[in-house]
């Protein structure tokens, strides 16, 4: 690898570096609004608002506020929101009954979000986390234990109760074996075969959902209750590819890794292997870091979330779940221009 003979380099990476015209030419990754998936919460009501206290501008709103925000996300380019609901406590149990009411407030928002904006993609979280008592994300034995088969059952129910609302995309996030199969030919029986499934197939144990579980009003019922039976250890990589082979096996038409920035080399290994559409959510608590450090000044707010976002596609993701998507959009709007 000789560089240079004599006194010079010969290769000079540095030339191509030199000027915007041919940086720009030679750039891999762009990222655009076509990327971008915004993660919103919703609660019961009529036009009421609530800041979450961990995650800086990001609010839960009832459906109504949800509409104008859908509204803005169309015109910003955005292709799809994720739905999470935030359900009042005296809705929760330890059946998670709520999690399939048909008019229960997913899919009475689905519906309006449909009605309204049938162009905007919407996905819907499939699992029992908002809707039990105990904050698991399915039903459990008496000695706490997350029953797997039992669960499954259910999220089948929730997942066809979502499709008949219209959802387009179920996104089972809950890790339970066997879900994807078993909700897919749930969907194809009932007729619903263009809904489409995004899997988190590599959904890890992490300490990063801690402000979304204040967003949606689990962490108090999850206590300290660990997810540890059923989301990845995050000392593992190879088990995240069986796993997401297992789900493009059942049935999945995208895979998810999750969390975002601390797992970039488990969404390359993915991708290089399986060449499937690949997603990535950059989580609430890689949010709350950024939000942290943009408040006291120590990270230039618009350059450090758009260069996180591009990394991450770079790793390998299509698309980003990220709590970002709308201002990223309108930034890209606006440097366009
Ligand atoms: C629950 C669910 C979680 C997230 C999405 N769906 C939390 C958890 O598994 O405890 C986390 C998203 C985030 O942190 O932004 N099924």
């Amino acid at each position: 690898m000789a560089t240079g003979t004599g006194k010079f380099p010969r290769v000079r990476p540095r030339r191509m570096r030199r000027d915007d015209f041919s940086r720009r030419l030679m750039r891999e990754t762009r990222l655009t609004a076509d990327d971008l998936i915004q993660p919103v919460f919703v609660m019961e009501g009529r036009n009421r608002a609530e800041a979450v206290a961990s995650m800086p501008s990001i609010e839960r709103v009832t459906t109504d506020l949800l509409l104008k925000q859908a509204e803005k996300l169309l015109k910003l380019g955005v292709p799809a929101i994720a739905l999470f609901p935030v359900v009042a406590s005296s809705k929760k149990d330890n059946q998670a009954r709520e999690a399939f009411n048909p008019k229960g407030l997913v899919p009475q928002t689905v519906r309006a979000l449909k009605k309204n904006f049938p162009e905007l993609g919407v996905i819907t979280d499939i699992a029992l986390d908002p809707y039990t008592s105990h904050g698991q994300d399915g039903l459990i034995d008496n000695s706490g234990y997350v029953l797997n088969d039992a669960t499954v059952a259910v999220l089948v129910k929730q997942a066809l109760s979502h499709a008949a609302a219209g959802a387009d995309v179920v996104a089972p996030s809950d890790m339970m074996d066997g879900r994807i199969g078993a909700i897919r030919d749930a969907l194809e029986k009932a007729g619903h075969i263009h809904t489409r499934i995004l899997a988190y197939s590599a959904k890890y144990a992490s300490n990063f959902y801690g402000p979304f579980r204040d967003a949606v009003g689990s962490a108090a019922s999850l206590g300290k209750g660990s997810k540890d039976s059923y989301q990845m250890d995050p000392a593992n990589s190879d088990e995240a590819l069986r796993e997401v082979a297992l789900d493009l096996e059942e049935g999945a038409d995208m895979v998810m890794v999750k969390p975002g920035m601390p797992y970039l080399d488990i969404v390359r290994r993915v991708k290089d292997k399986f060449d499937v559409p690949t997603f990535v959510y950059q989580v609430s608590g890689e949010y709350a870091m950024f939000m942290a450090a943009a408040k006291n000044g120590w990270l230039d707010e618009r350059a450090g979330i758009m260069e996180s976002l591009l990394c991450i596609k770079r790793a390998g993701a299509d698309a980003i779940l990220t709590y970002f998507a709308e201002r990223a959009a309108g930034w890209l709007k606006a440097g366009s221009r």
